[in-house]
Formats: structure tokens, C-alpha cells, sequence
């Protein structure tokens, strides 16, 4: 199968190397397609340059997220869902472009994750829903489905954080077969539900928590980490534009 992957981004000071980390993991994976989408009005010249040269079988989407749904500089993270606009996006493409015909699994990567290649290995067994352990998230060094080990079957969660969720797993923790997001045509995410609850929102218009196949030996091996890049300290650059006049990136892409 052909692994779909879905990254939103959004321009700041890290992207150019969030999205260079995220391409090469990618480059090692096999009938990989990446569909990028920006969270802004336009394309900007920075992703569609890095796309067209990374060497990647790619979609390039822009969808920029309502103004009223942004996040303010002032806001905790943890207030306003991100991603929505640029995931629905991106289903609504698959599901102009693709048919039952393909082969596919469709996961969600964000932009800042560490993936894996062996992540990979494991989401094309995928055969309606997967899922598998996730590190740094919720709290834990390890948020995971427990597994039976010799059949995958999903038996519980191990989470803490807001263990009521429906289905209490990162983004980064499942993939959905093309042929599931092809038939479930109303499965979109949503942007009036509860902080951490966009993963439950999408998984239970798919599944059902008993039908869930747990991979990556029985939930028993991290293959993708909850990784958040800090912003960079670029209080010099103020200093620097007294000084000579221009930024340091004037004529230099970073
Ligand atoms: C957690 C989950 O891992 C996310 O998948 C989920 O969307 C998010 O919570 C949520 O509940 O909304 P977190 O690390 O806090 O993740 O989210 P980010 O990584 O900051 O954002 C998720 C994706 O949306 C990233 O690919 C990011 O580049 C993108 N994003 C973020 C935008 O496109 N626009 C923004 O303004 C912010
Ligand atoms: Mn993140």
C-alpha cells in the first residue's frame, strides 16, 4: 500500500528544519505520499521550493485555519485545536483523488514528531484502523494501547491524561486504511470539542475501540515521539538590524 501521510505546517523560524527532518525520515519509507498542507492564504515560495526539491512524491495544499479559530500570541496552546482546517483539507483531496481502487493507508504527521522509519514498516499492515505506542505524550514517557501480544486485540489504554477520551491516544498513535477513509465520507475533524478530544473525533466516526489493531510488536515498541521544538531565543536579531541595517537572513533562506 501507498502510506498517505498528512502534515499540516504553518510558517515560523523552525519550519524549514521541522519539515527537513520530517523529509528525510520520509525518503527512507517505501510508496511513500506526502500531502502538505500550509496554514496560509497563499502557498508560500519556502514550501513549495523545499517540496519540489525534496526529492518526495508530494501533495501541496494551502487551507489557512478561520481567524476566529487562530491562535492569539497570548493564548496557551492548549486552548484552540490546531490542524483542523489543514487535516479536513487534506481528506477532502483524498477523497476527490483517490479511489477504492488504491491501495492506501492515510496517517497524520505533524510537522514537529520524530518519526521512525519502522514506524512505517508496521502502519502498512494497517487493514481498517492501527494503532501503536507513542512517546513523550500526556504526561508519560509512553502513552500506549495494551495489546494482546499474539493478536493485536486492543484491551485498554495506559493513559492518565483525560482518560475518559473516547479513545485516549495521540494523533501520531494510529492509521486509517484508504478503503475506511474512502467509505466514511462524514469523517472530518472538528473544531467545537474539547482540547484532546480531535483524535477521538475522528477515530469514532471509523471504529469502534474493540476493533482496533494494535501493532508494533503488540504495542510494545515506540517507534514516533511527541517531540515539540522550543521557538528560538532571536531577540539578537533586533541588535543586528540596528547594526547593519538588515536581518540576518536578508537574502538567505532558513
Ligand atoms: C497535540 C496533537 O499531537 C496534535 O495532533 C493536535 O492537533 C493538537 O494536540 C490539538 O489538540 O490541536 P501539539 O503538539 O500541541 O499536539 O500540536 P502542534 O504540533 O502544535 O500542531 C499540530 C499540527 O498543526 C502541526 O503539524 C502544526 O504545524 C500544525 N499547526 C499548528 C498549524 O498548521 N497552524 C497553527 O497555527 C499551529
Ligand atoms: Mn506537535
Amino acid at each position: 500500500p501507498t502510506i498517505f501521510a498528512i502534515t499540516p505546517t504553518f510558517t515560523r523560524p523552525v519550519q524549514k528544519a521541522e519539515l527537513t527532518r520530517l523529509s528525510q525520515t520520509f525518503l527512507l519509507v517505501p510508496n511513500f505520499h506526502w500531502i502538505v498542507i500550509e496554514d496560509s492564504e497563499e502557498k508560500t515560495p519556502l514550501v513549495t521550493n523545499f517540496l519540489a526539491e525534496s526529492g518526495l512524491t508530494y501533495t501541496h495544499i494551502n487551507a489557512p485555519t478561520p481567524t476566529h479559530y487562530k491562535l492569539g500570541k497570548s493564548d496557551q496552546v492548549w486552548k484552540k485545536p490546531r490542524g483542523v482546517e489543514q487535516r479536513n483539507a487534506a481528506l477532502r483531496w483524498i477523497r476527490n483523488n483517490l479511489n477504492e481502487s488504491r491501495n492506501g493507508v492515510v496517517y497524520f504527521a505533524d510537522d514537529d514528531n520524530t518519526y521512525s522509519r519502522h514506524l512505517f514498516r508496521e502502519m502498512v499492515k494497517v487493514k481498517r484502523v492501527g494503532v501503536w505506542p507513542v512517546g513523550l505524550v500526556g504526561g508519560l514517557m509512553v502513552e500506549k494501547p495494551i495489546c494482546d501480544e499474539a493478536t493485536g486485540k486492543v484491551t485498554g489504554f495506559n493513559a492518565i491524561w483525560k482518560p475518559e477520551r473516547p479513545f485516549p491516544i495521540d494523533m501520531a498513535g494510529f492509521a486509517i486504511n484508504l478503503q475506511v477513509i474512502l467509505e466514511k465520507k462524514e469523517a472530518y475533524f472538528a473544531y467545537d470539542i474539547q482540547s484532546g478530544f480531535q483524535e477521538s473525533e475522528i477515530l469514532k466516526k471509523v471504529t469502534f475501540r474493540d476493533e482496533l489493531e494494535g501493532l508494533a510488536s503488540g504495542c510494545t515498541k515506540v517507534y514516533v515521539w511527541h517531540t515539540r521544538t522550543q521557538n528560538p531565543v532571536l531577540n539578537t536579531e533586533n541588535i543586528y538590524k540596528k547594526k547593519r541595517g538588515k536581518a540576518s537572513n536578508t537574502g538567505i533562506e532558513v
